[in-house]
């Protein structure tokens, strides 16, 4: 029987990071979550689950990061899953640069405080695998949601880099980009949303993408195909169509 795996997730206090690290801890694996508040995890979760780790840390706390990573990795670092991120939450024509400020410090920064320790640990191993958590949101720019797009285009290219850089030292690099899932994060949302998807489907599917070591999995397979469409068309089409025809988008 293979050991069990080492899985260390940002931001696994709520939805798709509290759903991967059930299924983690349900196949038997070791599992750090991280979070800046572990009341949102569920009363006597680590009775429930005892191989559950737990820090109360920002993802931005860079020194914490890498103190909780290393502890985490004394008995193994296998998978790191750098899940904590925040979206602008209600969409605006006027960009709000100071909210916008927080979403692109927590989802560029936030990764690499992640990944930084991670890869020191891995380098010098010669295995492991990162999984950054874009969104379908990287392919194009969305009205209202400037910083939501910048900050998953950086987490996109990043991955897509690392995938050729790392494969030296035999480390796998995922980038997972979901459409809309169903969690406090998209529960915020006003505006309509195609193909909304129960979380813990969700967290399933990007499982199995982990798991199979995919460099890069976008789903679901209709969103998929709407913005390859609305990336590859010229982008005075994509102008046009996104102020017009979408612009209840912003709710
Ligand atoms: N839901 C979707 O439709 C969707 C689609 C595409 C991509 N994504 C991406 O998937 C990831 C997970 O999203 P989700 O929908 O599961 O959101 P969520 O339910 O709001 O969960 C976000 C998690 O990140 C944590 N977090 C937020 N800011 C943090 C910080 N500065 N430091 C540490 N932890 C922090 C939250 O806990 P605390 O607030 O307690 O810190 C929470 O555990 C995000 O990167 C998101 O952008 C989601």
């Amino acid at each position: 029987m293979a050991a069990a795996k080492s899985v260390f997730i940002t931001g696994g206090t709520t939805g798709i990071g509290f759903d991967l690290a059930k299924m983690y801890l349900d196949e038997g694996a070791r599992v750090a979550v991280t979070g800046r508040n572990l009341s949102k995890l569920p009363e006597k979760i680590q009775e429930k689950y005892p191989k559950l780790i737990t820090f109360e840390l920002d993802v931005l706390d860079k020194e914490g990061m890498e103190k909780a990573i290393i502890d985490f990795s004394n008995e193994g670092l296998d998978i790191v899953i750098a899940n904590a991120g925040r979206s602008v939450g209600d969409k605006s024509d006027i960009p709000d640069f100071s909210g916008g400020s927080d979403v692109i410090q927590t989802n560029i920064q936030g990764v690499l405080n992640t990944f930084g320790p991670s890869l020191e640990i891995m380098i010098p191993k010669k295995s492991g695998q990162i999984v950054g958590l874009a969104s379908l949101a990287a392919f194009i720019g969305l009205p209202g949601a400037s910083f939501y797009c910048a900050s998953k285009a950086a987490v996109l290219k990043m991955m897509e880099t690392w995938s050729i850089d790392l494969k030296q030292f035999n480390i796998t690099s995922t980038c997972i980009c979901p459409g809309f899932i169903d969690t406090p994060l998209t529960q915020k949302n006003k505006h309509s949303m195609p193909f909304l998807m129960p979380a813990e489907k969700g967290a399933r599917l990007i499982k199995n993408a982990i798991d199979g070591k995919k460099a890069l999995y976008i789903f679901p397979w209709q969103m998929k195909i709407l913005i390859t469409i609305l990336n590859k068309m010229p982008r005075w089409l994509y102008r046009l169509i996104l102020s017009s025809k979408l612009a209840n988008y912003r709710g």
